[in-house]
């Protein structure tokens, strides 16, 4: 039977970089015995503009109805004066709590052809993997009571909530402590413990739930630590586990690492496979249409598409070997180019991975 896969490519450049992950699964389909069915939805400004909501019903019944989902990205100058209610961020923040996408995973991976590309010396990035578990559904980005309200005095006071349950720590730790075994089997769990207790409470339960996982190895640090030691040692890492904010903070400094945000991918997943795949970088409204972005990320996010929710890790592989193959070739994007490279925009970029896979 044929899997089904919501496409939203959303705004900016997400509608031109998914472009390209379509070619590459619609190669797949014809060339590789992949059976996917892709249905299009609207998600973000755009979805905004034409429905009055950021998340129309339609785009989240076909969503929710499908075996996956590929997002490009959210948002743009356009719609940053519109209330926070209606914003296009609204529609991802949406889909990922309607679907319960609560373990956000981002690998920040170096590519040794991009090595040069890093702002940080190549002896402190080179062979850089890591993998960031980031909480996706909880903490601050949700926690109730939040807003702006007007105090006795007429001046306004901003409020948010960092709310974690135990069971939501929990089922983030297993995919966390998963995630490790899979891996070098280390896991470093960051929090603020000495100044939020709902991060006290976090820590606790990592180790609670580490009594599971006795062969990987658990350490703590502190958020402000963890930032700087990212930065300052990064291979020290394996896994790293950590609150939503915190999590949205670290892997774009991660992402930094590995010389451009535009070869990230992310996979969010529910319990039971299903996940939305996207690139952790924005809609880059500056440079939207112009046939410059970089679409390996959104293309690397089809590979954790075909491993985590399609079955089909002989695939996710052929997908990343093809993108080690356009790097080899030298085509670089923009974002990743330096002197002496072939420079190539977006189109040509996804047109060489398609080619890259039929080799
Ligand atoms: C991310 C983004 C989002 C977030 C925004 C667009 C709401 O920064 O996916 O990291 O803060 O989670
Ligand atoms: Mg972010």
């Amino acid at each position: 039977m044929s899997k089904k896969i919501a496409v939203l490519p959303g705004d900016g450049i997400g509608i031109e970089i998914v472009a390209q992950a379509v070619k590459v699964l619609d190669c797949l389909n014809q060339d590789f015995d992949l059976n996917v069915e892709m249905e299009y939805g609207l998600v973000g400004g755009s979805a905004y503009d034409e429905t009055g909501s950021p998340l129309p019903e339609a785009t989240l019944k076909l969503a929710k109805e499908s075996d996956a989902v590929l997002l490009g990205a959210v948002g743009g100058y356009k719609w940053e004066s519109l209330d926070i209610a209606v914003r296009p961020e609204k529609g991802l923040l949406g889909l990922r709590s309607e679907l319960e996408l609560f373990a956000n995973l981002r690998p920040a991976i170096l590519y040794p052809q991009l090595a040069h590309a890093s702002t940080l010396k190549e002896d402190v990035v080179s062979g850089l993997d890591i993998m960031i578990v980031r909480e996706l559904t909880g903490g601050i980005y949700f926690g109730q009571p939040r807003g702006i309200r007007t105090l006795g005095n007429d001046e306004k006071q901003g409020f948010n909530t960092l709310i974690y349950k135990e069971s939501e720590i929990e089922r983030i730790a297993h995919v966390a402590f998963e995630t490790a075994m899979k891996r070098e089997k280390r896991l470093c769990s960051v929090d603020k413990a000495n100044v939020l207790e709902c991060t006290e409470l976090w820590r606790e339960v990592m180790i609670r739930v580490g009594k599971e996982y006795p062969e990987v190895e658990l350490s703590h640090m502190y958020v402000d630590n963890a930032a700087m030691q990212l930065v300052r040692a990064p291979k020290q890492f394996d896994v790293m586990v950590t609150t939503n904010m915190f999590g949205d903070i670290l892997s774009d400094c991660a992402a930094m690492l590995t010389g451009s945000i535009g070869m990230l991918p992310s996979a969010s997943m529910d319990k039971n496979q299903k996940g939305m795949y996207e690139p952790i970088h924005g809609s880059a409204p500056d440079i939207a249409g112009q046939d410059m972005a970089n679409p390996l990320a959104t293309i690397l996010s089809v590979a954790m598409m075909l491993r985590y929710s399609l079955g089909s890790e002989d695939l996710a592989v052929k997908v990343e070997q093809a993108v080690e193959t356009v790097l080899n070739q030298n085509l670089r994007t923009a974002d990743i180019y330096t002197d002496g490279d072939n420079k190539v925009g977006t189109e040509a970029m996804g047109d060489a991975v398609v080619a890259a896979l039929k080799v």
